[in-house]
């Protein structure tokens, strides 16, 4: 028997494509697991109403360890017309299978590397002041609260009157109270101590594990006071744990505009959900954008590793596929490094920065070309060859 399970869930559009790229790096360094297959995503919507099937929950219990491509979601309408007929005009509604993953395993860790890569065209540069450009090395690593804060799914248009009732108790709530319900929209922030504890502390045994110096919370204390109040305090008090790193603290806005002139000095970031969903793609966007972005969602018992990418529609049907294989191939790597294999972890991780560094083999993102069929003809690499160029350099 091999000694790991991985429930394997390619979804849809590319993410059918790019995990089985996935699979076979894993396969190439040598990781010993068997592969269960999960349905999740738009098919299971369309012909059970639900994207995230019960079995598909239950093999995640099961097993711990999931391995996940990347889902379509469409808007209410759209949704509910896509049903097969029997399903419809049942009260049935769409809601995401990665959140719904994230709340039922309490997946409320996700960590984001955004790592460059030596050699990579689509790499952040600076303009130097005397001329010329440098491009410094990007090495940061983003901790999200993946949960709570503004995702956290507590919203109404037209608030039932026991919340406006609630609201009326807040001295701020008086502007809003004579808004008509249909005009009205609200969502919650609800932040809590424990939750942003264990971001904190994630964050932290991460810095002090890898040898980074500090912590960086990106957060907007001075107006969203309470609940980015409590989840600095929190970071602030975990801080104490870890005497050897220190804590900065910046405001989400003025953070933004330091990644774009000095990314290369920040480490390890600590951030509520949609903040850490910003700073997150943005950073990614420093360091190769969708095609190389990776991450892990982690919970006390379960791990589901995931590129960030969406299942871009566009491109599902082309073949040979064109997309990029190494943001999933990463998630993999992160995957390893979970399961306790951190040499396979780095194999991979080594492989991929060799074919980058090299430059014979790139996708049409990495040349920056529109994507299409005719990126061949244009020198781009299929989603195969990249990894094919991947397994090579495993191989030696
Ligand atoms: P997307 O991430 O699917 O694609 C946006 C664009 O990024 C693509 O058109 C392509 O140009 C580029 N891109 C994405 N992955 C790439 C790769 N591996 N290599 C090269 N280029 C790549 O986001 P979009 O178009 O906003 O959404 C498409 C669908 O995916 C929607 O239904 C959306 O709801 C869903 N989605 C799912 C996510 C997930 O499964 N985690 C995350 C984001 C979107
Ligand atoms: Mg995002």
């Amino acid at each position: 028997m091999a000694r790991h399970t991985v429930v394997t869930m390619p979804g849809d559009g590319i993410g059918k494509v790019v995990l089985p790229e996935a699979i076979r790096v894993l396969e190439a360094v040598g990781f010993d697991a068997e592969y269960v297959h999960a349905d999740i995503g738009w098919d299971s919507w369309i012909s059970e109403g639900n994207a995230l099937p019960e079995r598909t929950v239950e093999l995640i219990a099961k097993h711990k360890l999931g391995l996940f491509g990347a889902i379509t979601s469409k808007p209410k309408k759209e949704s509910e017309a896509e049903l097969k007929p029997e399903l419809r005009g049942k009260g049935l509604s769409y809601f995401s299978p990665i959140v719904g993953m994230r709340q039922r395993f309490g997946l409320d860790v996700c960590i984001r590397p955004c790592r460059s890569f030596a050699g990579n065209p689509l790499n952040y540069i600076r303009k130097k002041p005397a001329g010329g450009f440098e491009e410094p090395p990007i090495d940061a690593v983003i901790f999200r609260q993946n949960t709570e804060g503004l995702y956290a799914g507590i919203e109404w248009t037209n608030p039932p009157a026991a919340v406006r009732d609630a609201f009326k108790s807040h001295s701020k709530w008086k502007p809003f109270a004579e808004v008509p319900g249909p005009d009205l929209a609200v969502s919650l922030r609800v932040i809590t101590r424990a939750a942003s504890r264990r971001i904190a502390t994630a964050a932290f045994r991460y810095a002090r594990k890898h040898g980074y110096k500090t912590v960086t919370v990106c957060e907007k204390p001075n107006v969203v006071r309470e609940t980015s109040g409590m989840f600095e305090d929190m970071a602030r008090e975990v801080q104490k744990d870890f005497p050897g790193i220190g804590l900065w603290a910046t405001n989400i806005d003025a953070q933004l505009m330091w990644l774009s002139k000095n990314p290369e000095e920040y480490g390890v970031i600590l951030a509520s959900n949609l903040f850490g969903d910003i700073i997150s793609d943005a950073f990614a966007g420093l360091v190769g954008g969708l095609g190389f972005a990776c991450s892990g969602n982690l919970g006390d018992e379960v791990a589901v590793f995931e590129p960030t990418h969406g299942s871009a529609p566009k491109y599902e049907k082309l073949d040979p596929p064109i997309v990029n294989p190494i943001a999933m191939i990463l998630s993999a790597a992160m995957l390893l490094d979970h399961a306790g294999e951190e040499a396979k972890a780095k194999a991979v991780r080594d492989a991929v920065a060799a074919v980058v560094r090299e430059g014979k083999v790139r996708t049409y993102d990495m040349l920056r070309l529109t994507g299409g069929p005719d990126v061949f003809k244009q020198g781009a690499a299929s989603t195969t060859a990249m990894t094919d160029a991947i397994l090579a350099q495993i191989r030696g």
